[in-house]
């Protein structure tokens, strides 16, 4: 079977040279960063909101020793630090809970150091060649990590400030669309080929090396499950009945006292309200839950006759089942927001149905975008898998510990989200923004 390549090689329609895009995406994931934590005072910045989060402060000083690394010490240009500080900013020498004891940078003093390591990236950036030999360099890869590395943890910040209880944050959130009545339906995907992972210059090792494979035909639902779906399943007694959940979810759920997603409020006889960041508002029954674990969304799944997509179907359902190898559902434009709700903007997940123009080939709504989608399968390495750049990214973290999501969340950005994309975490996680999607067998 012969697949075109995808999207030309190029990443998606995006034909700039990789220089201007770098430096484009660079100050993109920056001016974020900056805007979500201006007027923060200075403790909040420095608290350990949460036992599974750093302090805020931790992320912006990390981000900046990440970019001087590779994009100065790696690629042969002045440091501004060494070994002994890095060391404090290394996400594998200290847990998240131990990290507001460390002897971090202040924040004026890590938002300076950023500035700093930019400013010299900028100058050593001009001085690179456009057509480097290094693997580092090849189509701009190593920027496009950074770059990407950045985004991903402005998402952390996202969910370390939608944790944070001690002090009300108030997004400035663009306006919600607003979809008319969406048919809820079950898309038949065929039996076929898929071409999964990428070879894209700025895909992730664990997106590598991009093959075929065949996936028997399997129906997936149009649209992710919402709150009011789930509320169906709460209003069953789901969380009380045994028979939907894997032994070690029921164990967890039992053990922690979980009898709704994270952060809904029981306001008695059946109604609900959420908190979101600093508010607390009506629970919208038409927004892809959020906040729900691997072993929440399982659950659903077996109540409601169906189970989680496996991740080569996911992938499948989001190349379209032609086996055209498109880097987004909706072709090779890069993501912009008539297509999915991403960049953290909208401070949450649109209501399904939002996106017209960010439907499958084959009718599948909103697979990039508004929520995470847990998959059923373990995070394992490609065949033909090597480390690149380093093992720490991706390969430690291969095994049966870490669940697979897939396409993104509204605290994502453009440029860390393509069909390919593969995101990770524990099952029993609910911090991060995920929800998921019900799939079954066809016959
Ligand atoms: C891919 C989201 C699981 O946050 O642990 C950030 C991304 N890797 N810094 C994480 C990441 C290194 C990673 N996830
Ligand atoms: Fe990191």
């Amino acid at each position: 079977m012969l697949l075109t390549a995808e999207g030309g090689g190029r990443q998606g329609k995006d034909v700039r040279p990789w220089k201007a895009r770098a430096w484009a995406e660079l100050e993109g994931a920056r001016a974020r960063v900056l805007g979500m934590l201006e007027g923060l005072p200075e403790a909040e910045l420095l608290r350990q909101h949460s036992p599974l989060m750093s302090p805020l402060v931790w992320d912006v000083a990390h981000v900046a020793n990440y970019e001087e690394q590779w994009l100065l010490r790696a690629l042969g240009a002045p440091a501004f630090t060494d070994a002994a500080f890095d060391a404090l900013y290394d996400a594998f020498r200290h847990p998240r809970r131990t990290r507001s004891a460390l002897p971090l940078l202040t924040p004026e003093a890590a938002f300076a150091y950023a500035s700093r390591v930019r400013g010299a990236v900028r100058e050593h950036l001009d001085a690179l060649p456009e057509h480097g030999p290094e693997p580092l360099l090849a189509g701009g890869f190593v920027f496009g990590m950074v770059a990407q590395h950045e985004q991903q943890h402005a998402e952390t910040l996202a969910a370390t400030l939608q944790l944070m209880t001690g002090f009300a944050y108030h997004p400035r959130a663009r306006a919600r669309a607003q979809p008319g009545a969406v048919a809820r339906r079950e898309v038949l995907i065929p039996e076929g080929p898929v071409r999964l992972g990428s070879d894209l210059p700025w895909a992730y090792d664990n997106e590598r090396p991009a093959h075929d494979a065949w996936a028997p035909a399997f129906l997936m639902d149009a649209h992710p499950v919402t709150t009011g779906d789930f509320l169906g399943f709460m209003a069953d007694g789901g969380y009380d009945d045994a028979r939907w959940w894997h032994p070690a979810g029921l164990a967890f759920i039992r053990a922690e006292g979980i009898r709704h997603p994270l952060f809904w409020i029981p306001r008695g006889s059946g109604t609900w309200q959420r908190r979101r960041f600093g508010a607390v508002e009506p629970l919208p029954l038409d927004e892809p839950v959020q906040h729900v674990c691997w072993y929440e969304a399982d659950a659903y799944a077996r109540w409601a006759g169906k189970r989680l997509p496996t991740e080569t179907e996911w992938e499948r359902a989001a190349r379209g089942g032609d086996g055209v190898p498109r880097p987004y559902p909706w072709g090779d434009t890069p993501p912009t927001a008539a297509h999915a709700t991403l960049g953290g903007d909208t401070w949450g997940p649109s209501p399904v149905g939002s996106h017209p123009a960010g439907v499958s080939p084959d009718g599948v709504w909103g697979l990039l975008g508004d929520v995470w989608e847990w998959t059923a399968s373990d995070f394992r390495p490609y065949a033909g898998f090597r480390a690149f750049p380093y093992r720490e990214y991706s390969e430690v973290f291969f095994g049966p510990d870490s669940k697979v999501l897939r396409g993104g969340a509204w605290a994502s950005a453009p440029v860390a989200v393509r069909s390919s994309f593969r995101n990770w975490d524990f099952p029993i996680r609910r911090q991060i923004f995920a929800g998921f999607r019900c799939a079954r067998d066809a016959r």
